[in-house]
């Protein structure tokens, strides 16, 4: 009886132990022939970024805000699936020795390429010479660095527009208006210069070839006031605020090397109650939205179109190209354009 008992037991026992192991063994099964069946994994495509540091000589110019946000989004928008622009836009403040750590920083950092835009165009040499040693090719924007500065190192290139074409423009404008610029009838035109910053080539040659374009279409010209603005709104109110309560009618001109300077100056001749157009003329360069519209509206005289779109995406292409190992010619220019 005992040996039937312990055979039913061991019987019990077994049938106990098949089925809980048989759920267990069932998907573990299923498991593997999904796998059997599955087709095999696609492989990720390989993605290369690449590292691109700008720096801007100051954040807090109208120009180069739309400068650099072109420069950004176009950047971007030449992105596929397997190359990728990690970019790092930097705010020089306007000095240069903070402009100098910022591209250690990024060379340290190991960036690919620059674009700067110079605090100093004089501080080229020192920036050139950091790029070099660290074999990092460097695209300068807007504020050219001198002839024998570009000539230090073949994977160095500048980005810009001519200035003095835009300075020939401007003068041009004023040439052209029925009584030559000349408002108060007095057979020259006399005028106020607001410069940017002396050291950049775009102030020196606004200046000089805005009065050059004057003269070489036989107009009289008498200088009131020249002082610089540094590119910036409200300098260039004051220093118009000034120059008008100084000469008063016999200002016929505000020359401002850049429309940011130019907007100043409306607000000036606003106060001072004159009027663009009737009794005062008044022109920039960069084209600025809000410029053009004061061209249309005929509360600006002119300005000339400083072509962000066209030197952001150039100095972008000239950086792609240095990363594919391509050569970049020294200089390329992008074009002026008057805007009367
Ligand atoms: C622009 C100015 C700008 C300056 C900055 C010039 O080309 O006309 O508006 O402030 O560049 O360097």
């Amino acid at each position: 009886m005992k040996k039937i008992l312990a055979f039913v037991l061991i019987l019990a026992l077994a049938f106990t132990a098949i089925a809980c192991a048989a759920p267990a063994a069932a998907p573990a099964e299923e498991a593997t022939t999904e796998a059997a069946t599955e087709p095999a994994a696609e492989a990720a495509p390989a993605v290369t970024t690449y590292k691109v540091g700008v720096c801007i000589y100051k954040f807090d110019d109208n120009f180069m805000t739309l400068y650099r946000q072109e420069l950004e989004s176009y950047l971007k928008s030449l992105e596929t699936d397997t190359v990728k622009y990690d970019v790092t836009i930097m705010d020089g403040k306007g000095d240069m020795a903070e402009q100098t750590n910022q591209v250690d920083t990024f060379l340290a950092q190991g960036v690919d390429v620059l674009i700067v835009n110079l605090v100093q165009s004089s501080s080229a040499a020192t920036i050139t010479d950091k790029a070099k040693a660290a074999g990092i090719p460097v695209v300068y924007i807007n504020r050219e660095p001198s002839a024998d500065d570009m000539k230090a190192w073949d994977k160095i290139c500048y980005v810009g527009a001519d200035a003095r074409q835009s300075g020939t423009y401007q003068g041009e404008i004023i040439a052209s208006l029925p009584n030559k610029g000349d408002q108060n009838g007095d057979g020259v035109v006399s005028y106020v210069m607001i410069m940017g910053d002396p050291e950049n080539v775009d102030a020196q040659y606004r200046t000089e070839f805005s009065i050059k374009a004057l003269t070489d279409a036989g107009i009289q010209v008498e200088e009131l006031f020249k002082q610089r603005g540094d590119w910036a709104q409200e300098k260039g109110q004051e220093l118009a605020a000034n120059a008008l309560a100084q000469f008063g009618d016999k200002i016929d001109v505000i020359f401002c090397n850049n429309d940011g300077m130019a907007l100043g100056a409306y607000q000036a001749i606003v106060a001072a109650g004159r009027t663009v157009g009737t009794d005062i003329y008044l022109v920039g360069v960069d084209a600025l939205p809000e410029c053009v519209q004061m061209v249309k509206d005929g509360t600006m005289t002119g300005t000339v179109l400083n072509d962000h779109i066209g030197q952001s995406h150039t100095a972008v292409d000239a950086a792609v190209k240095y990363l594919a190992g391509e050569t970049v010619e020294t200089y390329l220019w992008v074009d002026y354009q008057k805007v009367s």
